[in-house]
């Protein structure tokens, strides 16, 4: 880990070309919010010294990561990226920092790796810029060399070919390494006399060049991976690289995947070698799938862990589940938060389950939702059956003991008890205790009349 430097990610813009509601870092790539791809791939170098200045939206920002790590600043008016920057400093001052990575929040897929890389190359100037060589340069910021020297970094907007020269298609990758006094001594020289009257982090470049300060542009090729997303059509080409190189890196691993351009997995999602997943589906968050578990097309899976064995039949929804070896889910299933499934069991179609636990060898194969309840090992739960969870203000819960037989269309009325080895008949409505190894039967008696004709 780098000492004394941190890392400082922008993201306090609107992203306007997203043309949505929601902050452009939160939009996001396999289901995790830009900011937190970006965030990812700096803890390693950078520890608990990740900053990021946040300015629209940003208490739907800090509640997304409420539960990380992350450090806020905020610019409560995105007057620019050097505007960011000015924001920040005094807070890394303070924690005693003395030189900054900063990165664009919307540049998600940067790696451990090539930030590493680029702080080696950057070592030694007091400001270094990672540029990127491509043959459309597009709308990002221009890189203006003299005699092969870094000189200049012109926005787009604001490019002029006769007093900046023709374009060499090397441009502005929106990542920086810079010494904080350079900083200090920098930003107050900005400027917003530009086209977006905006102070741009960029114009450090120039101003450092006229001090001759050592200033380095480190060229990273034309490696897709550092691009900024500025609209729907650069996250969606981001979002399928990220995707391809995922499912690649299983294959190779050893995870057995059938139709793999339509498998989506999450970068913290782990697919034991040995499991088999047939695309379409969607594995995301902190998802583990065991060796010998098979997912079948389209499946979501979310924070959930299946063990070995298991198969998920299609269509089958998932979201903070737990289910163990040898089960059977689906097809059709969806299991909701605190949904556990013991070794052995199975939930068939059309069964729903939220903060329910199915013992050992239990079984719920048909039209069934089981709430706030506790089923014991080797329990039958008939097709129809019901736990009426909810009476409107409070949810209550259902217990149902070991080896239990519930018949098909009954509604347990919670809080409720049935012992184990009870059996219950089908069409009941249970609202009272059923004991160990009683029948209970409540509901309307049958009587046959004579047809009338
Ligand atoms: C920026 C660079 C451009 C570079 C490109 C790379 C500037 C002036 N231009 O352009 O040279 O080629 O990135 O992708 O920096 N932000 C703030 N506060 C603000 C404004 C922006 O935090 O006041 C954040 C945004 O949330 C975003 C990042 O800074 O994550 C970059 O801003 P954006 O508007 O996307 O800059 P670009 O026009 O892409
Ligand atoms: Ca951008």
């Amino acid at each position: 880990m780098f000492q004394s430097i941190c890392a400082l990610i922008l993201a306090a813009g609107k992203g306007t070309r997203m043309h949505s509601r929601k902050p452009k870092v939160l939009h996001t790539i396999l289901g995790e919010p830009l900011l937190g791809h970006v965030a990812a791939a700096l803890r390693p170098l950078f520890g608990e010294n990740v900053w990021a200045v946040i300015g629209h939206e940003a208490q739907m920002v800090r509640d997304t990561f409420a539960e990380h790590s992350l450090r806020f600043v905020e610019q409560t008016e995105q007057l620019g990226t050097g505007h960011a920057l000015m924001v920040a400093l005094p807070e890394l001052r303070a924690a005693g920092m003395k030189r900054v990575l900063v990165v664009n929040g919307d540049t998600p897929l940067i790696t451990t790796e090539s930030m590493e890389q680029f702080l080696h190359e950057a070592e030694g100037a007091a400001l270094s810029v990672a540029t990127l060589q491509l043959a459309e340069p597009g709308a990002y910021g221009r890189i203006v060399r003299r005699d092969g020297n870094l000189a200049a970094i012109v926005e787009a907007k604001d490019f002029d070919e006769v007093q900046h020269g023709m374009p060499t298609g090397e441009i502005n990758a929106g990542i920086y390494a810079l010494d904080l006094d350079v900083a200090e001594r920098l930003l107050p020289r900005l400027n917003n006399k530009n086209k977006s009257g905006e102070y741009y982090i960029t114009d450090l470049v120039g101003l450092a060049v006229e001090d001759g300060l050592p200033v380095r542009g480190v060229c990273c090729g034309d490696d897709p991976n550092l691009l900024g997303i500025n609209n729907p059509v650069e996250l969606a080409r981001s979002e399928e690289l990220r995707r391809a190189a995922i499912v690649e890196s299983c294959l190779a691993s050893g995870v057995v995947i059938h139709a793999p351009d339509s498998v989506r997995i999450g970068p913290d999602v782990v697919v034991e070698p040995g499991a088999e997943l047939y695309g379409p589906c969607e594995l995301y968050g902190k998802t583990h799938i065991a060796a010998g578990a098979l997912v079948e097309s389209n499946c979501r899976i979310e924070d959930s862990r299946i063990g070995a064995w298991t198969i998920v039949h299609s269509f089958s929804c998932l979201d903070h589940a737990e289910v163990g070896e040898d089960c059977l889910v689906g097809p059709f299933a969806r299991l909701r938060p605190g949904a556990v499934m013991e070794n052995g069991s199975h939930v068939g179609n059309f069964v729903e389950m939220k903060k329910a636990r199915l013992g050992e060898g239990a079984k719920a194969n048909h039209l069934t939702y089981l709430g706030d309840a506790e089923i014991g090992a080797r329990t039958n739960i008939g097709a129809g059956t019901i736990t009426c969870n909810y009476d409107g203000v409070h949810k209550s819960k259902t217990t149902i003991g070991e080896h239990a037989f519930i018949g098909s269309n009954t509604s347990l009325v919670a809080p409720v008890t049935i012992g184990r080895e009870a059996v219950v008949g089908a069409g009941s409505v249970i609202t009272k205790e059923v004991p160990e190894g009683m029948l209970s039967v409540a509901r309307g008696k049958q009587k046959n009349f004579p047809r009338r004709s």
